[in-house]
C-alpha cells in the first residue's frame, strides 16, 4: 500500500523543535505502544544529539500486553530508557517521574548545592501526530483539554507548566514526521488512525489490517465477529464481516465502505481487543 506524506513544513519544524530542545534537560520521545518503531522518527537520534531521553511507549491500555512488555526488555537490552504509559488513565506516570529523577540526579544535585529551590528540571514532549502529546501534557499537568495557542490574551514566548514533582515542562510539544521509507510502516501507521483515512483507500486498509489480523489474532477476529473461517481471501473474510454486521446493500452484496470503516474503527476503539501491530522479534 502506497500511502503519500506531504513533508511540508518538515524542515522548519525540525529548526523550532531544535532550538526548543536548548532550553530542557530531557526529552520525553513519545510513541505509541501499538507500533512502537514505526511510530518514531527516523531523524530522532539527530534532533536529540546526547540530550537525555526517554521514550515513552504510550496507549498502552490499547496494545497487547504480552508484547508491551517484550518491547521494554527489547529497549532494556538496547540500552534505551523506555516507560509504559496511558496518557489517558495515567498508568506509568509515576514511573516517569522517578526514571526522570534517577537520569537527572546529578542535575538536580547540582542545582541544590547551588542553592537553586524550586528550580526543577525542565522537560519537552516530542512525537508524531495522534500519538497523544497533549493528552499527556493534560495528563501530567492536570490541565484540561485547552491549549497555550487557544486562550486569548496569552502572551507569545515559551509558556512552561510546573508539575508535581517540580519538573518544567514545555506546554508545546513538538511535531516530528513520520518515517515513510518502508510501505508496511505507512500502512501500520494508518491502521491506527495517525493518517487520515480522508487520504488512503479505507477498504484497500482494511484488508490489509484483516490479512494482519488472521495471521496474528485470528482468535480475536472470530470472536468479534462470530465467524469461523479464516481460510479464505481476505475479501471473503471482509464480506463474511459485512454480512454479519448488515452492511448490506440490495442484491444481496455488501457495502464494502461500510464493512472497512466498520472493522478499522473496531480496531481503534479496542473493541478488537488489545493488539499490537508489531514485535520486537521483526526488528
Ligand atoms: P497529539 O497531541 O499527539 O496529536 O495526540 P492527542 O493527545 O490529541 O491524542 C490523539 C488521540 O489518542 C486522542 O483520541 C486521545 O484521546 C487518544 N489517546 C492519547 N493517549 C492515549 C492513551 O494513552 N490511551 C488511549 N486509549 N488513548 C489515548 P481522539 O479519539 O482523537 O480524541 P478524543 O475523542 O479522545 O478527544
Amino acid at each position: 500500500m502506497n500511502i503519500q506524506w506531504f513533508p511540508g513544513h518538515m524542515a522548519k519544524t525540525r529548526k523550532q523543535i531544535s532550538e526548543d530542545l536548548k532550553l530542557v534537560d530531557i526529552i520525553y520521545e513519545l510513541t505509541d505502544s501499538r507500533v512502537p518503531e514505526s511510530g518514531r522518527n527516523p531523524e530522532i537520534d539527530a534532533i536529540a544529539q546526547n540530550k537525555p531521553r526517554i521514550l515513552i511507549l504510550n496507549k498502552c491500555d490499547m496494545a497487547d500486553e504480552t508484547a508491551n512488555n517484550k518491547w521494554i526488555e527489547y529497549y532494556k537490552s538496547k540500552g534505551i530508557k523506555a516507560v509504559l504509559v496511558s496518557a489517558i488513565s495515567g498508568y506509568g506516570i509515576n514511573k516517569l517521574n522517578t526514571l526522570t529523577a534517577e537520569i537527572l540526579a546529578e542535575k538536580i544535585k547540582a542545582k541544590a548545592e547551588k542553592g537553586i529551590v524550586g528550580d526543577g528540571v525542565k522537560a519537552m514532549i516530542v512525537g508524531i501526530p495522534n500519538v497523544g502529546k497533549s493528552s499527556l501534557i493534560n495528563k501530567l499537568s492536570g490541565r484540561a483539554g485547552t491549549k497555550t495557542g487557544d486562550r486569548p490574551g496569552v502572551t507569545k514566548g515559551k509558556q512552561w507548566i510546573t508539575l508535581k514533582g517540580g519538573t518544567m515542562l514545555l506546554d508545546t510539544p513538538g511535531i516530528l514526521w513520520p518515517k515513510f521509507e518502508d510501505a508496511f510502516i505507512g500502512q501500520k501507521l494508518a491502521f491506527t488512525g495517525a493518517i487520515k483515512d480522508e487520504i488512503i483507500d479505507i477498504e484497500e486498509l482494511a484488508l490489509y489490517f484483516i490479512d494482519f489480523m488472521r495471521n496474528n489474532y485470528p482468535e480475536n477476529l472470530k470472536e468479534r465477529y462470530k465467524i469461523s473461517d479464516l481460510e479464505k481471501e481476505p475479501v471473503d473474510i471482509m464480506f463474511d464481516i459485512g454480512k454479519k454486521r448488515g452492511c448490506v446493500i440490495s442484491g444481496g452484496d455488501i457495502d464494502y465502505t461500510r464493512a472497512a470503516k466498520l472493522i478499522m474503527d473496531d480496531f481503534r476503539s479496542c473493541n478488537l481487543g488489545k493488539i499490537t501491530l508489531e514485535f520486537p522479534e521483526e526488528m
